[in-house]
């Protein structure tokens, strides 16, 4: 089996490493010439915890390999994976598809024997159909088939998550497709992970149905949080009183200053939209989208409630800009927004991330970064958790109050022990707890 993989984002890459991991011969495409050349130099151009092990593994055994030349790479291959980006279109609310359409008549005219081409890439429901289309139109006599088969890897555990997915969705329509698609998640199949084969249009469904249902929760358990705090309860008794439940379930129940990064964000707008165009509203993911905007600009001004609701003038010691723990991902982080409210209030800002401020400081610049925490809280009158790197939950709080001007803490992720920050004399304010 040999396989092409065609964009080496966060999906394609730990795809196409994980798939020569399974024994297949794996090509890695991507328009990128200075991308192909890191990762043929063994450069591992995004931060994502065993990813580089899987690709030294993979070019080590000669199965992973990587190229700008699709025609190359597409002629030989007996299923091409498609993982381009599909940015949301900033005019639309909709699911940009350029990259989707040029990869796949590009695909259709380098076209040779009969091919599986994969949509592994988050698509609006139709793309697979759409994708037919334009690889007909490249290569009117092609022999082919396209299907479905949406990613649900999370960022930060995605080598993890791709070797032991809790599913893997197969949309398609015809049995030869089926025949290529059983061999390629063989290897899953014989650790008895499910695999579920649907019609495509329901593939598509199911991928943006599960990040809106998570995106749901997290927005549901947020509010509740607020809740906690207005009548004194505690939201982390609260997650577990109700993830017990075993049809509610104990994950996606952490609450915080709100969901980032570049699926959720993304693509429950885009369901949204695809509900629009369908005349099927999906009015509670609406509401949800607008919760979690209103939850990560509130954020800051809960941080200057820490000191009264005044800022100006005072400084704020940031820990943490990624989206989330693990990942050097800044896009749609709530430490954007909480940032620009800080400024706006007249703060200023020291900020530190393990791996997050190289991005940070394309987004960010009127930000101070710092060389670690310590040094992020020097002279500060308050410190924000943001982002749950382990790391913070190990800090030496006594040297990181002593660092501080006045000592105030909010935790927006409820790492710290409040018992445990309190005994280092910092005023302790978590989400969703009076304590
Ligand atoms: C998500 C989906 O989990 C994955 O299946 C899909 O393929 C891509 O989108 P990812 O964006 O990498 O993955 O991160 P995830 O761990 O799901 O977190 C998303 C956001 O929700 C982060 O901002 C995170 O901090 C937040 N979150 C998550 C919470 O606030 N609380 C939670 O309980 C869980």
């Amino acid at each position: 089996m040999r396989i092409a993989m065609i964009g080496t984002g966060y999906v394609g890459l730990v795809s196409g490493a994980c798939f020569a991991d399974f024994g297949f011969d794996v090509i890695c495409v991507d328009i990128d010439a200075g991308k192909i050349a890191r990762l043929v130099d063994g450069d591992i151009p995004i931060f994502e915890p065993g990813l580089d092990h899987v690709v030294e593994a993979g070019r080590r055994a000669e199965r992973l390999a990587f190229t700008t030349d699709l025609e190359g790479a597409v002629s030989s291959a007996d299923a091409v994976f498609l993982a381009v980006g599909t940015p949301t279109d900033p005019a639309t609310g909709r699911a940009d598809l350029r990259y989707v359409e040029a990869a796949a008549r590009s695909i259709g005219k380098a076209l040779t024997g009969y091919t599986v081409i994969v949509d592994k890439s988050t698509v609006p429901v139709g793309t697979a159909k759409r994708v037919e289309g334009w690889i007909r139109e490249a290569n009117p006599t092609a022999t082919f088939d396209v299907v479905s088969n949406p990613e649900f890897l999370r960022e930060g555990a995605a080598v993890q998550d791709f070797q032991n997915p809790d599913r893997v969705v197969i949309g398609l329509e015809s049995d030869r497709a089926r025949d290529v698609m059983s061999a390629i998640y063989q290897p899953l199949a014989n650790r008895d992970i499910p695999i579920l084969f649907t019609g495509r249009e329901t593939a598509e469904v199911i991928k943006y149905a599960g990040n809106a249902f998570l995106a749901l929760k997290i927005g549901f358990i947020n509010e509740v949080a607020d809740l906690c705090e207005a009548v004194g309860a505690d939201v982390l008794e609260v997650a577990d009183g109700i993830g017990l439940d075993s049809r509610i379930g104990p994950k996606f129940l952490r609450p915080g200053p709100g969901y980032g990064g570049s699926c959720f964000p993304k693509d429950t707008l885009a369901l949204v939209r695809t509900g629009e165009d369908a005349g099927a509203p999906q009015s509670i993911v609406d509401s949800v989208i607008r919760s979690n905007a209103a939850r990560k600009r509130g954020m800051g001004d809960k941080i200057a409630s820490a000191l009264g609701g005044t800022l100006a003038g005072r400084t704020v010691g940031l820990l943490g800009l990624t989206f989330k723990a693990n990942t050097d991902d800044m896009r749609e982080s709530p430490a954007v927004d909480i940032v620009s409210r800080l400024l706006e209030l007249g703060a200023v800002v020291r900020a530190y991330d393990p791996q997050g401020m190289e991005e940070a400081a394309h987004l960010l610049d009127s930000v101070e970064y710092c060389r670690d925490s310590y040094d992020a809280a020097d002279g500060a009158d308050v410190v924000a958790i943001v982002t749950e790197w382990s790391e913070f939950a190990a800090l030496d709080l006594e040297r990181l109050r002593d660092c501080m001007r006045s000592p105030h803490m909010v935790d927006l992720r409820n790492l710290i022990d409040p018992a445990r920050a309190r005994a280092a004399g910092l005023n302790y304010m978590g989400i969703g707890r009076v304590i």
